[in-house]
């Protein structure tokens, strides 16, 4: 068996569900605590610190199955933005791509400023997804204005 092919057999290959690839090493858990997978009864597979070409090292989650609401794809995409998302049927990928972040972000965030109304309120947080001058992502809350960086994000 050559290197190679060793290396794609570190996590097993699954029949229907999704895989989450190309997570950076460092995020890997948070994606698993994001989606909610450490109460799931489905089989999961996860591996971190795996050798990749791309990233130096990176994760992988596949879960299966199981596939993905537009709204967990969008959490996906704000811990994870390189990550690749793999649909698998009956053994073969029937959908591939990189996550993307959407324009805005509903309800799945915390406003980090203590003030902001929707602390106070029952009110459901809103955020429009932006670039700063260094091409950082940052999340501007639609009800205070104030911006949040990524490392400030918090799920709600
Ligand atoms: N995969 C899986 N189960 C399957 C088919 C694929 O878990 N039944 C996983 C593979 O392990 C891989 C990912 O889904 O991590 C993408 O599969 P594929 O496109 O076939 O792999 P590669 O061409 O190696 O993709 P890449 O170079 O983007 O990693
Ligand atoms: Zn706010």
């Amino acid at each position: 068996m050559d290197n190679n092919k060793r290396k794609e057999l570190i996590v097993s290959a699954i029949r229907n569900g999704t895989v989450i690839d190309h997570i950076p090493s460092e995020k890997s858990f948070q994606v698993i605590k994001i989606l909610n997978l450490e109460t799931s009864t489905n089989k999961i597979y996860f591996g971190t610190g795996l050798e990749s070409k791309k990233f130096g090292k990176k994760g992988i989650i596949k879960i299966s199955g199981k596939y993905f609401k537009d709204e967990e794809i969008s959490k996906i995409a704000l811990v994870a933005p390189s990550a690749t998302l793999i649909e698998i049927s009956d053994y073969e990928v029937t959908k591939k791509g990189k996550v993307n972040l959407p324009e805005s972000v509903e309800r799945i965030v915390k406003c980090f400023n203590p003030k902001c109304v929707t602390n106070i309120q029952d009110i459901t947080t809103k955020f429009k997804v932006i670039e700063d001058h260094n091409g950082e992502m940052k999340l501007a809350c639609h009800y205070c204005e104030k911006t949040m960086k990524k490392e400030n994000i918090e799920f709600l």
